[in-house]
């Protein structure tokens, strides 16, 4: 597949098949998010890979399976941009499954030497950027192989009892859970916020 038609093609999908990927295409996509830039050259970045829905269980144990019409509507009415809320309302309650669900998930964790909550400068979050710049990589060769994607931030004390369940360092961070699997046949996605880049860029001076 063509560089932008991966790119065009990524999008989030929370609805999945329940049907394992093979550990080749996984590996592919990692070594595509292991190819992304890093602040320091180091590309410390550690992936936690599992389809064992027991394991699957026990990670995502702490995320509400379900949330009522009513918590929904209250959370959703201050996004007063219609497309935007239309996406939460669709994300929000399949947090848990879109998890459960998919061939794989995997827990990426980066290197944090220092505070990431107290950063002294921008610079003390340069790790967390490039995360994110593997992760990215890794949406775009998920895409490029035709599958699908969630991510969710861990909220609340899930990371925290994530570490016990894993047992990962503690000079580790883990940034997100990330789902990758086959779109179910009914798959929803999000009307995208539609932006020309003519409208964004500033010539010479903003
Ligand atoms: C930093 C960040 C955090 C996000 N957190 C979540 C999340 O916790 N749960 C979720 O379902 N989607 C999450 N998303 C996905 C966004 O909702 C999604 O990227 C956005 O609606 C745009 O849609 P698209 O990815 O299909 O282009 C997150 C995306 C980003 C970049």
């Amino acid at each position: 597949m063509k560089f932008y038609e991966a790119v065009d093609r990524r999008r989030t999908i929370r609805d999945f098949k329940n049907e394992e990927v093979d550990m080749e295409t996984i590996k592919r996509i990692l070594s595509a998010g292991l190819k992304a830039p890093s602040n320091d050259h180091m590309r410390n970045w550690e992936f936690v890979v599992t389809s064992d829905k027991n394991v699957i269980s026990k990670i995502i144990k702490k995320i509400p399976k379900k949330i009522t019409e009513k918590r929904l509507d209250f959370i959703t009415k201050s996004w007063k941009d219609e497309c935007q809320r239309k996406m939460y309302i669709d994300a929000i309650p399949k947090q848990y499954l879109m998890l459960y669900q998919a061939g794989c998930l995997i827990l990426p964790f980066f290197k944090q030497k220092t505070s990431l909550l107290n950063p002294k400068s921008l610079s003390s979050l340069n790790s967390f950027a490039s995360m994110w710049c593997c992760i990215e990589n890794m949406f775009l060769a998920a895409a490029a192989e035709r599958l699908a994607c969630a991510f969710r931030i861990p909220m609340g004390d899930e990371a925290e009892y994530i570490k016990e369940i894993i047992n990962y360092p503690g000079d580790y961070v883990m940034p997100c859970y990330l789902s990758i699997g086959y779109p179910a046949d009914n798959a929803v996605i999000n009307e995208q916020k539609e932006i020309n880049a003519d409208e964004r860029i500033h010539f010479n001076q903003w």
